[in-house]
């Protein structure tokens, strides 16, 4: 058998790192990754179970490949829906060999040897303490912007959620090790970093050092080399002041706070067990709102959790134009396994909990194309990510996560990870249009 991997990422940015430690690992080990499943003897999926859907996509990529010419081919389940479901994929795909959980990564080479050596079913599923962050082969996909676990699992335990048990608890790395990342990965020519974690300002150091969120963060951000340091995602709950104050006092971290709120409800967050009222998160609205630096705020929620009646619909439709969120991620609700809200009584129909998502979708899009529309003529830095050849554009992300495609009259020039000025000329409510803030004198834009 030959050494050749194809994998497959669905899912969250930690699930597209654990995918980066994945191919690193395996490269590091002398397989060679390749593009088509057709192409590959090995064959992963890294999966994602936050939803129904999302976990039956990966059951239904695993039948339909199988039946059109999987023959041959070791299939591995990894990621979230691994350790959901366990040895159970056995049963339900039978021509899988391998179940590893996010927290087995590291160990992956010693698992194909043993499937290598004549092992049918290999599982890896346990959390390990000692467990490796990042590894120094992760293989990342994108050469500028650069994702860093800080802290692994979550402890909150939120009635319609998978991930305490799919991520297992709580793990933070020391502020040492995600310092020389962070300054290995500046020294490596990366101008961005994303700090992750599923709760990431829940981050405690477990060194003597002691540092808090904040401290880290702004520590990251005094790297010399970064030029923009995010991070996702933050809970509301262990969200302090000390985060926004760090960001209006350091340049490099970027104008972007995700605050999932979920819902606008305070009964149906004391349900959902979220540990916040709708006042102590509108308290975190308003301290990033009084910040010196404009932040862009954005969300997730979820409609038709079990309860939720109109008016708590309506409270959160409320909620929607009280913060005018600059974008956020709408969410059906989705029975999961595990769950402390799967037995809840009253359960929203189907239908009520789509005719809710259609209405808030709308209503949002009103409040984004309202509040783009105030960005027109504005000049905003954009990081460049791509082009897009089609349309004669490039596309860049402002410090505040949107997407602003701009033009550029030096088309030979490869802009690809570069800082320029830009200036908004139209606005949409997901993506705005621009043209390279050219300054009298010189042709091509500074870059700054
Ligand atoms: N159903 C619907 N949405 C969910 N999320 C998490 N669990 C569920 C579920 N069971 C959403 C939350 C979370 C985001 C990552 O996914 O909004 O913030
Ligand atoms: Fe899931 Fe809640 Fe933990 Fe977020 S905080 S990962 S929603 S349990």
């Amino acid at each position: 058998m030959d050494k050749t991997f194809y994998i497959e990422t669905f899912g969250c940015q930690m699930n597209a790192h654990d995918s980066e430690k994945v191919v690193g690992v395996l490269l590091e080990k002398g397989y060679r990754e390749v593009e088509t499943p057709q192409d590959a003897s090995y064959i992963f999926y890294n999966t994602c179970s936050i939803r129904d859907k999302a976990e039956q996509k990966v059951f239904h990529r695993l039948d339909t490949f199988k039946r059109e010419s999987g023959k041959g081919k070791v299939f591995g389940v990894l990621g979230c829906v691994a350790q959901q479901e366990g040895e159970k994929i056995f049963a339900r795909a039978p021509h899988v060999s391998l179940v590893a959980g996010s927290a087995s990564y590291s160990k992956l080479p010693q698992m194909l040897v043993r499937l290598e050596a004549g092992e049918k079913r290999v599982t890896g599923l346990k959390f390990d303490e000692q467990e490796a962050f990042e590894t120094p082969f992760a293989r990342r996909d994108n050469p500028y912007r650069a994702y860093l676990t800080i802290i692994e699992g979550c402890d909150k335990s939120c009635a319609y959620c998978v991930v305490p048990f799919t991520r297992g608890p709580e793990r933070s790395r020391t502020s040492h090790s995600v310092i020389a990342e962070a300054r290995q990965l500046a020294d490596s020519g990366y101008t961005e970093i994303q700090l992750l974690g599923q709760n990431v300002n829940s981050y405690r150091d477990p060194s003597p050092a002691a540092w808090d969120f904040a401290t880290l963060l702004a520590r990251v951000g005094e790297i010399p080399g970064l030029r923009r340091v995010r991070f996702t995602t933050s809970h509301p709950r262990d969200f302090v002041k000390d985060i926004i104050d760090a960001i209006d006092q350091t340049p490099t971290l970027c104008n972007h706070v995700h605050l999932p709120v979920q819902s606008g409800s305070t009964s149906v967050l004391a349900a959902m067990q979220r540990q916040y009222t709708l006042e102590e998160y509108m308290l975190r609205i308003d301290w990033i709102k009084k910040a010196r630096r404009n932040i862009a705020i954005t969300t997730d929620i979820i409609v038709g959790f079990p309860g939720e009646t109109e008016r708590d619909f309506a409270d959160t439709l409320n909620l929607l134009d009280t913060v005018e969120y600059d974008s956020l991620f709408n969410f059906k609700y989705s029975p999961r396994p595990n769950t402390a809200a799967r037995s809840m009584a009253d359960p929203i129909p189907e239908a009520e909990i789509a005719r809710r998502h259609v209405i808030l979708q709308e209503h949002q899009r009103a409040i984004q194309i309202r509040c783009s529309s105030l960005l027109v003529g504005a000049v905003e830095e954009v990081h460049v990510e791509g082009r897009n050849k089609a349309l004669n554009q490039w596309i860049g992300r402002t410090s505040t996560n949107r997407t602003l495609n701009f033009t550029h009259p030096e088309t030979d020039r490869d802009l690809v990870g570069t800082y320029l000025p830009v200036q908004v000329t139209r606005a949409g409510p997901n993506s705005l249009v621009g043209a390279a803030a050219l300054d009298g004198s010189e042709s091509i834009p500074r870059v700054v």
